[in-house]
This record gives structure tokens, sequence and C-alpha cells, in this order.
């Protein structure tokens, strides 16, 4: 695990874009991306638009797969993170829409949605490099931190925590979904890279114990150490 920091956030998130960007380009062929939404890789979103903007990056090889979307949701809504993902980065880019990938928070069967989502993973060949965000509470995606966790994709029931800290993008706490859809933890660690970006006081506690070298189901994201290739850039110190 290699940990990079950073003196502020617009740093760390122009390094992460130069990752991104470098492992694109040095891949012949398709690419497989994985993808997080909230606020910490706002500014990563940024650069690699303006980087293609700037015809210094190409999406055309790329297959986009976002982490997770809340359920059930509209795709329509403000919060859902299909706007999220197109707002702030699809609809600034070139990108063939049939390659973006993003949980379907309106399908009629989540179970069948999440079943259907991972065999696609599978079918391109796996996600060559998985960008995360961390949860406060240590959560990677919507894995939250429990007695145990699930491997692949799956409805996950949100925790208290979880809903308060996204509560900001919502109107009240009552309109914060209380469940989620979600790679597991294994279909996140099957990637063959992953870039962990970790951002802001509210995540000094969750870094901490990750940096424990331990791993627990009371922090999703120590998991990570099970990874061999696994970059983590944060602007904390
Ligand atoms: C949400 C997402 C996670 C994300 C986390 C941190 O709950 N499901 O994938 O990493 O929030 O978000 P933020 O970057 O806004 O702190």
């Amino acid at each position: 695990m290699k940990i990079e920091h950073f003196g502020n956030y617009d740093e760390m998130s122009v390094r992460a874009a130069e990752i991104v960007a470098r492992e694109i380009s040095a891949k012949s062929g398709k690419y497989v991306l994985g993808l997080p939404t909230g606020s910490t890789p706002l500014g990563m979103y940024a650069e690699l638009a303006r980087l293609a903007g700037a015809n210094k990056l190409s999406f055309d090889s790329v297959t986009t797969f976002n982490l997770d979307e809340y359920y059930p949701i509209t795709r329509d809504n403000p919060q859902s993170y299909y706007r999220f993902m197109h707002d702030n980065f699809f609809d600034k880019i070139k990108i063939d829409k049939k390659r973006i990938n993003i949980l379907n928070g309106e399908a009629s069967d989540p179970q069948f949605e999440c079943e259907s989502y991972e065999q696609k993973i599978n079918s391109v060949g796996g996600i060559d490099l998985m960008v995360l965000g961390l949860g406060a509470n240590g959560h990677i995606g919507f894995n939250e931190p429990g007695e145990f966790l699930y491997p692949f994709t799956h409805v996950e029931t949100l925790t208290a925590n979880t809903r308060e800290m996204n509560q900001r993008f919502f109107s009240s706490l009552f309109e914060v979904p209380t469940k989620a859809m979600t790679m597991g933890m294994a279909s996140v660690l099957r990637a063959k890279k992953i870039l962990l970006l970790v951002s802001g006081e509210t995540k000094r506690e969750a870094f901490r114990i990750l940096t424990d070298r331990k791993i627990t189901t009371a922090s999703p994201a120590s998991f990570l150490y099970t990874h061999t290739n696994v970059t983590i850039l944060s602007d904390l110190d």
C-alpha cells in the first residue's frame, strides 16, 4: 500500500487525475475504469475533463463501472449517482454512452440488477483501475461496517452514520434512501489496481483506523491491505 500526502485538496485531485490519465493512456486497447461518487472525487473529475478538453486524454477506449447507487432512486433525482456522474463528469467529456455502466436505481428486481452488474464487470475482463472514496465510518462504496461484509454486488442497508453524512445533499434525513446497491468488497478487490482518495477532517478517524494495519469488518477499507496494488492519496497530514 503506497500513501502519498498532499498539502491541499487541489494538489491531491490533480495527482489523482494524472494517475488515471497515465493508466488509460498506457494501455493499448480497451480500458475498464471503476468510478466513485461523493465530494472527494469532484476535483479529479474536473481535472480529467480539462485534460480531455485539451486533447491530452481520450476516453474512446474506456468503459466505466460506477461503484454504487442509492435504491430506490429515479435517474432524474438530482441526488441519484446517475445524475451526479453525468452532471460532474460524463456530460463534460466525449465518451460513448453505451460504455457507461451505473447500477439502475429504478430496477424492479434489485437483486437481479446486482447479479447482472457483477456478470457484466466479469464479461469485460474485470476492472483495470478502481478509484475509491472513503466513508467517514470506513465504508467503501456502500459496504458498511458490521459483523460481516458481502463479497459481490448487492443491496445494502445504509447505517445511520452514512445517512446522516449524506443528508447534506438532501433536503432532510427523511429524503435519504435507506438502501443502496453497491459493488461488494470482492468486486472491488478484484480490480487490477486501486486508487483511494481521502480528503477532509471528517475522514481523519477512518484514515487513522485504516493505517493501523489491521483488517476488520468494522472498517471495510482495511480490506484494501489484502490487495497488492493500492495507492492512497490524501490531503490529511
Ligand atoms: C458515499 C459513497 C462512497 C463515498 C463516500 C464518501 O457514501 N457511497 O462511495 O466514498 O460517500 O463521500 P465524500 O467523498 O462525499 O466524503
